[in-house]
């Protein structure tokens, strides 16, 4: 059984990108294009929690009433490499926003992520909000890792934003953060042998940067 804490998006036009994404004719530029514009889509939905604070507006015709997003540090936390290509669709929803880069590869044989670039400070604001960005949610030892990296200075929410989800990385991902969100626009059959989503789209990062 799916968790709670998870959120799957079938809009229409984020079925039609997927779908484009997960062809093996997709050329890399449209491939990098696709996943900005489902990281765009699912970083508009993972925000619709966001609590509001009453502020006043001043328009051409006098005072009025509006609102303001209450907490005041969004941070988007791409995995490298392949959450680099949400980062634009991300700044398009909050273009203020600060960018934290986690970088983590999985290693091929035990599958187990290793981290080798993390220069975030200690502590962020204490009512931080990340959105952590990463295509591929497979075994959910990267995910795992990034989350834990993110509790360790303190951030107040965390949502995990993927396009495609395999079951057993989303029971992982829940059972080791049951207190995080997690984002999806797919939940795929399962993992292969050798730890790769099925169907999939193959290896995200080999593809986004024509490696
Ligand atoms: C891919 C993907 C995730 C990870 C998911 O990155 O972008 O970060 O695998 O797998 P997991 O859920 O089993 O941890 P990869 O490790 O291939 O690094 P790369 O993007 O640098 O190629
Ligand atoms: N990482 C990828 O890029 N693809 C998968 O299917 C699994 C992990």
């Amino acid at each position: 059984m799916l968790p709670e804490n998870l959120h799957v998006y079938n809009h229409p036009l984020i079925q039609r990108d997927l779908t484009l994404l997960r062809d093996k004719t997709t050329p890399s530029p449209i491939f990098r294009a696709m996943i900005k514009n489902l990281a765009r889509y699912i970083v508009y939905e993972a925000s619709s929690s966001l609590e509001l604070a009453p502020q006043e507006v001043q328009t051409p015709m006098g005072a009025g009433q509006g609102v303001r997003i209450k907490c005041g540090h969004i941070v988007i936390a791409p995995i490298l490499r392949a959450g680099l290509c949400m980062i634009d669709g991300a700044f398009e929803v909050f273009p203020f926003a600060q960018v934290r880069h986690i970088g983590l590869y999985r290693n091929e044989e035990t599958l187990m992520p290793v981290e080798y670039y993390v220069k975030i400070p200690e502590e962020l604001a204490a009512d931080t909000i990340a959105f952590i960005l990463d295509p591929m949610l497979a075994t959910g030892g990267s995910a795992i890792a990034a989350v834990d990296i993110l509790k360790r200075r303190k951030v107040a929410q965390i949502h995990f934003c993927c396009l495609i989800a395999a079951p057993e990385g989303i029971e992982r991902l829940a059972e080791a953060h049951p207190d995080i969100q997690i984002h999806t626009t797919s939940v795929d059959q399962g993992l292969n042998e050798i730890g790769y989503i099925l169907p999939g789209l193959g290896d995200a990062g080999d593809r986004a940067f024509n490696t």
